[in-house]
């Protein structure tokens, strides 16, 4: 699909050939207020009334969401107008905003349309700009038409007939919108494979396939990969995350991949995501109900491999390191049990109460391989706890963070992106709930408070660095009638990564 970006100023009459210019369908929107403005008054004017007659009849009453195909249109260039709902001009914003775009996008999908001019983009959004527009009007898009067929026998195939979309945005707004646009498509192919990569079953998608992809990944984006291999991984004494994937037949991969958009010296982000490819619980094993939904207990390392794809994409500059600790967590003669005592890479010991508090346990390895790079920052992503989705549901992703300045870039992001977070409390007096009689800590610390525990668990391994954590157990996937993966948060994660580049 091809996008691009013009100019118009509809109230000034200087229409830059958007009234003339040839498409299937220019796209306009109506609120229920029904006054007219901007792209649709002039339309209306170049039609001689026709928008004002269908909403004087009663056919568009602006509705949200509500569309209306008006065929055969003759005194503008398109051959068809489309009428979109946007409910309430008073307060208009995001939502409001994201529910119109995706019903103009479901209704044109439909239908045999090549080339759209869409002007919804050039809507006033509250406490959005233009820029701002573009983007989650192609991320809605991409997200409408995205599909997960590979695991079909027959895959029907899919014609899509879309081809070229040119969006209108203020002449002011022009620049940004631009690379906004750029970054939009960048954004969504790397949530796409974030989506794939989470969907795929946990037979497909074992540790060995995430090493795989990540080589594909360093090719075709010339990132730095590395993959240890057990071998490698006892010889940094990383008793930790050896002892989650000891029940496995599959081997463990810890990936490291180095994007480098910045002079050598420069101190790396780091990203960390858990890469559990299958989670069944270890010998403390998970109840059999939606236990099928663990194979996306490695959608913390597909946002970052979706991350540092579209890093690489859209070239920004700085450095960033990505590293996936990846294996299975499977009850075997040779599993783990609990009680069982080993030793982190920091060289604390730990407790293993609960086989599948397994997360942390690879996380915390990771976390002290991450020292070697010096980094600016760390940030791990992890579908790491059930208590995440009791606190905060499927809106919000939990942010842990005794750093104020990176919880508050974190958050910033995520308004920005549009893939919110939640700052969740990292207080000291929840440690005392990890205290274990017999090693330096305990790996589950009760029921009040998991995903904190969890969190504090985590901190012990980060005193190197500036750190935060993000707990995306409600918000990497969903359930029910739309099961899948949803490729959050490479929004959250690209969008900082932009705003960092830019300082
Ligand atoms: N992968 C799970 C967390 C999870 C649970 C994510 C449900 C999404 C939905 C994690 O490894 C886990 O099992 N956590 C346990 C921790 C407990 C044993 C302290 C949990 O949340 O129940
Ligand atoms: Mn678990
Ligand atoms: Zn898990």
């Amino acid at each position: 699909m091809d996008f691009s970006i013009k100019a118009c100023e509809w109230t000034k009459g200087t229409t830059n050939g958007f009234l003339t210019g040839k498409s299937d369908c220019i796209v306009l929107g109506v609120f229920e207020s029904q006054t007219l403005n901007g792209a649709a008054l002039e339309i209306d004017t170049a039609t001689k009334g026709l928008i004002t007659r269908i909403v004087k009849a009663g056919d568009m009453q602006g509705k949200s969401g509500t569309t209306l195909f008006l065929p055969e249109v003759s005194g503008i260039g398109a051959s068809r107008v489309l009428l979109v709902g946007l409910g309430k001009q008073d307060g208009f914003g995001q939502k409001a905003y994201g529910d119109a775009v995706r019903a103009a996008w479901r209704a044109i999908l439909g239908t045999k349309i090549a080339q759209v001019t869409f002007t919804l983009s050039q809507l006033p959004v509250q406490e959005r700009g233009g820029e701002w527009a573009v983007k989650a009007a192609i991320l809605a898009l991409r997200a409408e038409t995205y599909q997960f067929t590979q695991m079909k026998g027959k895959p029907e195939p899919v014609k899509r007939n879309l081809k070229r979309i040119v969006f209108s945005v203020d002449a002011a707004d022009e620049k940004l919108a631009k690379a906004a646009a750029k970054e939009g498509a960048a954004l969504a192919n790397g949530m796409d494979l974030a989506r794939d990569l989470g969907n795929l079953p946990g037979n497909v998608c074992t540790p060995t396939y995430l090493a795989d992809t990540a080589k594909k990944l360093g090719k075709e984006w010339n990132l730095k990969t590395e993959i240890l291999g057990v071998k490698q991984l006892e010889a940094l004494k990383m008793g930790s995350m050896l002892s989650v994937t000891r029940g496995s037949a599959q081997p463990p991969q810890f990936i490291v991949m180095q994007y480098q958009g910045a002079g050598a010296k420069t101190a790396p982000i780091v990203l960390v995501g858990k890469g559990i490819t299958f989670d069944s619980g270890g010998i403390s094993l998970k109840p059999g109900e939606g236990m099928d939904e663990m194979k996306y207990d490695m959608c913390g390392a597909a946002s970052v491999f979706g991350t540092l794809r579209a890093v690489a994409e859209l070239g920004l500059k700085l450095n960033v390191v990505g590293i996936v600790p990846a294996c299975e967590n499977m009850p075997s003669s040779t599993a783990t049990k609990p009680g069982d005592i080993v030793t982190s890479m920091s060289g604390q010991t730990i407790e293993i109460l609960n086989t599948d508090a397994e997360g942390r346990l690879v996380l915390c390895d990771a976390l002290t391989y991450a020292e070697r790079f010096k980094p600016a920052a760390v940030v791990d992503v992890a579908t790491l706890t059930g208590a995440c989705v009791i606190a905060l549901g499927h809106h919000m992703s939990g942010l842990f963070s005794k750093d104020d300045a990176l919880a508050g870039e974190l958050l910033d992001a995520a308004r920005e992106a549009a893939d919110p977070a939640w700052r969740m409390p990292l207080d000291e007096e929840y440690q005392e709930q990890l205290k274990s009689n017999f090693a330096d800590v305990a790996n589950i610390g009760g029921r009040p408070g998991g995903s904190v525990t969890a969190a504090c668990f985590l901190s012990r391994f980060t005193s190197a660095y500036p750190w935060a954590h993000l707990d995306i157990a409600g918000t990497a996937w969903k359930s029910g009638a739309a099961k899948g993966s949803t490729g959050r948060p490479v929004p959250l994660l690209t969008q900082f990564l932009i705003d960092r580049a830019a300082q």
